[in-house]
């Protein structure tokens, strides 16, 4: 019998463009159902669009729209972009549709009928732009302190939900579950509000200042407070008070996802609305951090509000969900920056997924013609391979279960680089060489299966590029299942698929983005990754041309003829591993392929600029024709190019991938 999941993300405001914050919570909620179903789970994933309230009124009147008319317009653009993310939501709830506003007026009458709610009247300084009250103390000079604009002497009748009386029972909830909250500083947060007096809870607004929110049905005098209202959509989207068998089977939810700013919301007033109803809350809530941008704090003043669709655009999709779940943990704030997604995309998903892909794909059709090889008996590496896989995959769907996404795509970066280093050690090249063809089939099967466990582990991140990479090794689908680490998961004969790298490598910053960028910095233009540290120095100023004319120009001191420079063997390599010298501090020892029967050592002097990491799966060009030297005592068989000098060294790349060993002209 598979097991059900149910799993929520805030209802977001129909007042604005969707931006990276709302992008975070629907992918990390996309993340956890696809990979409950890929377990076998029948998963239930709620989101949708939050449409009453002064915010909505507000920003619909400025637009010259009914409220409705602008909410309709408006949370299309929410459908749209989960659309291009790739979220496989199964229902999407707008709080104006009559499913959900009809449920909303009984659990109202329903309330008020039990005594739940009271009518009182309440005094205090309004403000208009917080759209709410503040006590003569909270004000700062008088003024609002939210917002700085001024305040108005209100008193007014309202509806009032009994909140207090749920709070005894809400704090012992959250006492026996310690972990129904995470993460444990929320829950402290949260803690420490049930030790004060939560008071009751304002559920209304009167109908002359704001009437853009469902009619309280036995008074006109009022509408519901949005807050009320968005909060039971988590209950009337899976059929309370419509489908009791529906709405038995998925409530309790399993996770409710939120921003850390919408937690006391989720808690003291969603717990005490629940218990009211004679309802359980949710049994995790997971109130996630923010994000900043390059440093600061996202704002539509600052200009620097990061639009989705462009890095979706520059991107792909798979890329901009990676790097959003990996780049941060999901409940400490995180920075949002072009160079830190690159990074990470250039070291993690071209480097060590892709390139293991690559080669292990490669170097099978070359030597092995391509399809599935054998697995053959499994020598000491092989063990110490597997055992490596299965606590790591152990160890990947632990983070899972814990909604530890950046630590689980540790762990399958780590299984990459096992895979990587499972080649290095095992020299398939050599093997190739000395035509131990089983040995060779046995390295190559282990190694395909290595990419077959990455792929299925990263299948709720990069659901396209998992899917393309099983696809390359033969498999339509594959579940994860108690199975998944054992070194035998495909089906031997199968044929691969090579085909293009999965995730090339970004040299430069995408033509979007620089625009984007420019344009919201109206600074220098930003070409290269270096370039984002700072403008671009001025240059020195050329010397003025000599004005005499001359009909050829002298040759430059030094000069060499054609046939000179093609003497000069340059050819691309690509480097397979990249280690610290062990005598030399500035020089790294790199392993490059350039093509031929087994790949080459070659020293470089470019330990001052980069991490021997950073370097692997980048296409370099090598002098190939040198004599073979000894460096420090390590041999080298050839030169690599870098440009600049000292610790500056840069090494010079191909801007698209070429084959190991093409000639550089
Ligand atoms: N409508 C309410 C939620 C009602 S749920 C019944 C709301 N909407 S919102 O559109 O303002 O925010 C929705 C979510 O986006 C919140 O979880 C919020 O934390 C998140 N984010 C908004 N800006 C964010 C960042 N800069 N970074 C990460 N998430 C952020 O609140």
């Amino acid at each position: 019998m598979s097991e059900r999941f149910y799993v929520t993300t805030p209802l977001y405001y129909v007042n604005d463009k969707p931006h990276i914050g709302h992008s975070y919570t629907t992918v990390a909620a996309d993340v956890i159902a696809r990979y409950r179903r890929a377990q076998g789970a029948d998963v239930h994933f709620l989101t949708g669009t939050d449409e009453h309230g002064q915010k909505v009124l507000q920003k619909a009147t400025e637009r010259g729209l009914s409220p409705q008319a602008h909410a309709d317009e408006l949370h299309q653009r929410f459908k749209d972009l989960w659309v291009r993310l790739d979220i496989t939501y199964d229902d999407f709830i707008r709080t104006t549709e009559p499913r959900h506003t009809r449920v909303v007026q009984q659990v109202l009458q329903d309330l008020y009928d039990r005594g739940e709610i009271y009518e009182d009247s309440y005094a205090g300084w309004y403000s208009t732009a917080a759209e709410r009250f503040w006590t003569e103390k909270d004000l700062v000079d008088g003024k609002c302190p939210e917002s700085g604009q001024p305040v108005e002497w209100l008193e007014e009748s309202n509806l009032f939900f009994r909140m207090s009386k749920y709070a005894d029972q809400l704090r012992e909830w959250a006492d026996a579950r310690p972990e129904w909250v995470t993460p444990e500083s929320r829950y402290n947060e949260l803690q420490g509000a049930l030790r004060k007096d939560i008071g009751d809870l304002c559920i209304t607004r009167p109908v002359e200042r704001m009437p853009w929110g469902i009619p309280i049905p036995w008074d006109d005098r009022f509408v519901t407070y949005v807050w009320f209202d968005a909060l039971l959509n988590y209950i009337t989207a899976v059929g309370y008070k419509a489908d009791d068998d529906a709405f038995s089977k998925w409530w309790p939810a399993d996770v409710q996802l939120l921003g850390k700013d919408i937690l006391t919301t989720h808690t003291v007033y969603w717990g005490t609305m629940l218990f009211a109803l004679g309802l359980e809350p949710a049994r995790h809530l997971l109130a996630h951090g923010w994000w900043t941008v390059e440093g600061q704090k996202m704002s539509k003043s600052l200009g620097n509000v990061v639009d989705p669709h462009l890095l979706v655009d520059a991107y792909g999709a798979d890329s901009v969900r990676y790097v959003l779940m990996a780049e941060k943990a999901l409940g400490p704030d995180g920075d949002f920056s072009h160079k830190g997604f690159q990074l990470r995309y250039n070291a993690e998903l071209a480097n060590d997924i892709g390139n293991l892909a690559h080669r292990a794909l490669s170097m099978t059709e070359k030597w092995l013609g391509g399809v599935v090889p054998a697995l053959g008996d499994a020598t000491e590496a092989d063990g110490a391979l597997a055992r490596e896989l299965a606590a790591r995959v152990q160890s990947c769907c632990g983070c899972m279960d814990r909604l530890a996404y950046q630590e689980a795509t540790r762990e399958i970066v780590g299984i990459a680089q096992a895979g990587n280093n499972y080649i290095q050690t095992q020299q398939p090249w050599a093997l190739n060489k000395a035509g131990d063809t089983a040995r060779l089939a046995g390295v190559m099967r282990r190694t395909l299966e290595v990419c077959r466990v990455v792929a299925v582990l990263l299948q709720p991140f990069c659901p396209n590029k998992a899917g393309e990479l099983l696809g390359r090794l033969g498999l339509s689908d594959a579940r994860l299942d108690a199975d998944l680490a054992r070194l035998s998961g495909l089906t031997e004969g199968a044929t691969l698929t090579l085909g293009d790298p999965l995730f090339p490598r970004l040299l430069e910053l995408p033509d979007a983005i620089t625009a984007a960028l420019e344009a919201a910095r109206g600074a220098a233009p930003l070409k290269s990754l270096d370039a984002e540290a700072g403008p671009t120095p001025p240059k020195k100023s050329k010397k003025k041309a000599p004005k005499a004319r001359k009909p050829e120009p002298p040759p430059p001191p030094g000069a060499i003829s054609k046939d000179q420079f093609e003497q000069v063997q340059l050819r691309a390599g690509r480097v397979l591993a990249a280690e610290a010298h062990p005598n030399a501090d500035r020089l790294l020892v790199l392993t490059v392929d350039l093509g031929e029967d087994r790949p080459r050592t070659i020293c470089a002097g470019v330990a001052g600029r980069y991490q021997p990491d950073e370097l692997v799966g980048l296409t370099v060009v090598v002098v190939a024709n040198l004599k073979p030297a000894k460096l420090r005592g390590v041999p080298s068989e050839g030169m690599i190019l870098a440009a600049g000098d000292g610790d500056g060294l840069a090494m010079v790349t191909t801007l698209a991938e070429v084959e190991p060993g093409a000639i550089v002209r």
